[in-house]
């Protein structure tokens, strides 16, 4: 375990078995369809790997990268798009793919952003639900994890950019970011 950790809080095998098991209930809803999976950077890159290997389905993949700023509350914050897709939507079947919801600000700011954008359906799956943190009215349609309000990195999450690469998900210690 990297000793910045104070636990590992989901293993490999954990994360493998449940990341099969959801993208086996993406890929049967889903079936017939050609979607395209948007991954949600950086965040959700090795979730993003390892999940749309599972899909059987035709697939397109795109990346976009954002921001928020804020209060957290949909009447004030705001959602700053770093790196838009390269594909017109319209029409079309999307997956966001990303790494955690905790307060659930960015995911409603994007599935509102793609539904204005003509998206035919809007499929959205997460690796992480941090649920007690919700202040916005919004659900994943599918979850890996529910976890604890606990500081985690690991498997594309980081602290100061660092800890993405660990292939598992830990609890980091409180003197790691409380210095
Ligand atoms: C994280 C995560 C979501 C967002 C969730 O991204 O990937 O995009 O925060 O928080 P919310 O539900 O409160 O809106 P982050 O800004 O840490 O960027 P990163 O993925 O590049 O690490």
């Amino acid at each position: 375990m990297h000793p910045d950790l104070q636990k590992i809080l989901l293993t490999q095998d954990q994360i493998r078995a449940r990341v099969s098991e959801v993208a086996g209930q993406v890929d049967r809803a889903l079936s017939g369809k050609r979607p395209l999976a948007i991954g949600i950077l950086k965040g959700s890159i090795i979730f993003y790997a390892d999940f749309i290997r599972c899909l059987t389905m035709p697939l397109e993949l795109d990346f976009m990268a954002v921001s928020s700023y804020g209060s957290g509350s949909t009447s004030s914050g705001k959602l700053k798009i770093k790196k838009d897709l390269d594909t017109d939507i319209k029409g079309r079947d999307v997956i966001v793919i990303e790494d955690i919801i905790d307060s659930g600000f960015t995911l409603a700011c994007l599935k509102k952003l793609l539904n204005e954008r003509g998206a035919a359906s809007v499929t959205i799956v997460t690796l992480l639900d941090k649920h007690e943190r919700r202040t916005e009215d919004i659900s994943p349609d599918y979850n890996c994890f529910e976890i604890p309000d606990e500081f985690v990195v690991g498997y594309g999450l980081d602290y100061n950019e660092e800890y993405r690469s660990l292939p598992y998900i830990g609890i980091l210690k409180r003197s790691v970011y409380e210095k």
